[in-house]
């Protein structure tokens, strides 16, 4: 029997055709294979992208954790699940197996009943890539909660505008956590948000790095002891098939960031079936994707399509640096991994330091590599297919978002043939399309225009907590009946998509999804700024970087301006964190705007990317000579 899954691009097209002209009994299909369902789908699908409102296997009843632990218990309960890869080399890994995580998960899940969490309420996990993070995901949905992991690089002021946004009633948070040769005080930053998170009723801490902590009595908990005295069997709840099951966050070009919610039985069908196919996954391949589960892609593709698919998920709690930078493929020789996934910012930093930190480690059980979150440059490219995979490891450039839930465009290993740059057809299920400024769909090929889907697939998030109207504007407004991706793209003479980037004012820096608004609020918050706006340019690491352009109330010397450019960054690492501070920031006494008012960012891109003529149009600014000010000022 072949080991692949589609097992060329013949079945790919043949399996793609059927998707598309029979989605539903695609889908019905796949749902139907592998999955514990307490009871079947009435409908596969009912939808309507005007209201908009989607609802995938209606009428079904399950537990995603069934699917993803109860289920693989008779036949590989003692395979392992979970490797646990600490942050010192020296600290020996842990193997969950599925009966120790079944256990872990059931005791975690009781630990949260007895704490009056019910089925329905949030509860925000804030954790380090320690498996109690996993863990506390899983017993969440277990009995119903809705989780809402916040990236523990979030500053106390990011993390309490999330746990408000939703209501979250328990916090699972601990000591601290390890980076490398640093220690990062987690609890501090709790108990900071706490401060104006009048709805949280307890905290719960686990402990990893032995720091001081203060507990506030009545509020907070130790993980551990309380772990210690729970039962190991917990029932899991019934949840309908559209129930939701957890919420995540993510930036918007204005506003708020936007709490998208993801549902049950469509988000697990669709990422088990891009899981397995995507890295041609087999029992007992081991599998790691370096992502923190604070994003989505550590969501579905850490946690729960690989558990859907029994299969043995790494998770590694250090950074790609430390204690030197051959700490990713000197683990992937550990644990002989089969499928590496990673984001082309890694991939670019590490192809900057010595070939003999990857030489000397053997990567010889690499079968797929992976790339996800932004674009990869040719050159990132062909380093990692030429020295990680040594050219034998087909290349998944995967594109997706937070809102799709899964995997989208990508090639299939071993079956797509790849293009460097091209993240190639669209899975089965998905119908992308590229639209014109005008609203029409630019048929035939090649093309390029604004990256739109057509018609639904079974992870695409719900709506955003607590603002339908805002999922209706954001995504199905732009484009009548389509969803809008955010993104440009071209599609090449053989159907083959490249997505270009964003075509909104989100700007992807290492491949973090960051707003622009939030990033301005900050620095307007400085008592010295009148005014800011804030715009990506190319940098040869992150991908893009951040160049804020700041008018200040009173313009002061040079000496005074290096300070309040520190002051800038430390002021936005206090609001959002250390993710979103800006590379280049230039005082200006004016920002090109419109007429109305609107700030031009068009023209700031340009300049920021370093053009000093040909800057487009500048009739319609209200302002047009601060546009050479800011160019000669530019150093
Ligand atoms: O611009 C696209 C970029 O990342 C955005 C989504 O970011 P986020 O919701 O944080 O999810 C990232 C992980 C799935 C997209 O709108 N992006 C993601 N993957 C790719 C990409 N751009 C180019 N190529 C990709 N493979």
């Amino acid at each position: 029997m072949s080991q692949y899954h589609i097992k060329n691009l013949e079945e790919y097209f043949q399996v793609y055709r059927k998707s598309v002209q029979q989605p539903e009994t695609f889908w019905h299909e796949v749902a139907e294979e592998q999955f514990v369902w307490r009871k079947p789908w009435d409908e596969v699908l009912s939808w309507d992208f005007e209201k908009p409102e989607l609802r995938w296997f209606e009428g079904a009843e399950l537990n995603i954790t069934e699917n993803c632990i109860d289920r693989h218990l008779t036949a590989q309960g003692d395979s392992t699940a979970i490797i646990f890869e600490p942050n010192d080399p020296d600290e020996e890994p842990q193997h969950i197996s599925y009966k120790e995580l079944h256990k872990r998960v059931c005791k975690f899940a009781n630990v949260l009943k007895a704490q009056g969490i019910k089925k329905g309420d949030r509860v925000c996990i804030y954790l380090p890539m320690i498996p109690e993070l996993a863990v506390a995901v899983l017993a969440c949905a277990r009995i119903g909660a809705i989780h809402s992991v916040v990236f523990a690089g979030f500053s106390s002021t990011a993390l309490a505008t999330r746990i408000n946004d939703s209501d979250c009633k328990l916090v699972i948070t601990s000591d601290g956590s390890f980076r490398g040769k640093k220690t990062i005080d987690l609890k501090g930053i709790v108990d900071e948000a706490l401060k104006s998170c009048e709805g949280v009723e307890s905290v719960l801490v686990a402990k990893r790095i032995n720091s001081e902590i203060t507990l506030k009595e009545g509020r907070d908990h130790w993980l551990q002891p309380l772990l210690d005295d729970a039962s190991d069997e917990c029932a899991a709840e019934i949840m309908k098939a559209e129930d939701p099951l957890f919420i995540l966050y993510t930036s918007g070009s204005t506003g708020n960031p936007k709490g998208m919610v993801h549902s049950t039985a469509g988000y697990m069908v669709y990422t088990a079936y891009t899981f397995k196919n995507v890295f041609q996954y087999n029992r007992g391949d081991v599998y790691w994707c370096t992502a923190d589960i604070g994003w989505i892609t550590g969501h579905s593709y850490i946690v729960y399509g690989p558990l859907a698919n029994g299969a043995t998920t790494v998770m590694f709690e250090g950074v790609p640096t430390y204690p030197d930078w051959g700490r990713f493929w000197q683990i992937v020789g550990k644990h002989k991994v089969n499928q590496f996934y990673t984001a082309p910012t890694a991939i670019r930093a590490l192809a900057k330091e010595s070939l003999d930190l990857v030489t000397k480690h053997d990567l010889s059980s690499l079968k797929v590599l992976g790339t996800v979150g932004e674009p990869i440059n040719e050159e990132a490219w062909h380093w990692y297919d030429e020295n990680i995979g040594k050219g034998n490891s087909p290349i998944v450039d995967t594109w997706w978002q937070t809102e799709t839930g899964g995997i989208m465009i990508s090639p299939i290993p071993f079956a797509t043939p790849t293009i460097p740059t091209f993240a190639t057809l669209p899975l089965p299920g998905i119908q992308p399309c590229l639209m014109d400024e005008e609203g029409k769909e630019i048929k035939g090929n090649p093309a390029s225009g604004r990256l739109c889907i057509k018609f639904p697939w079974p992870a695409m998030a719900r709506t955003i907590w607590g603002d339908h109207q805002r999922y209706k504007d954001t995504y199905f407004s732009t484009f009548k009946n389509h969803y809008f991706t955010g993104d440009g793209a071209l599609r090449d003479q053989t159907g083959y998509y490249r997505i270009t980037g964003r075509v909104d004012d989100v700007i992807i820096v290492s491949g973090h999804n960051l707003g622009t608004a939030p990033i301005e609020d900050a620095i307007n918050e400085h008592p010295a700024v009148a005014e800011s706006a804030v715009v990506g340019y190319p940098h040869d690491i992150k991908g893009n970087a951040l160049f804020g352009f700041v008018i200040l109330k009173e313009s002061g010397e040079e000496r005074k301006q290096e300070n309040l450019k520190k002051e800038i960054n430390q002021l936005i690492t206090e609001r959002i964190g250390p993710i979103a501070k800006l590379e280049r920031i230039q005082f200006t006494r004016g920002l090109p705007k419109t007429r109305s008012g609107k700030i031009m960012r068009r023209i700031l891109r340009k300049i920021a990317e370093g053009h000093t003529k040909d800057i487009g149009d500048t009739s319609t600014l209200l302002n047009p000579e601060v546009v050479d000010e800011i160019i000669s000022d530019k150093k």
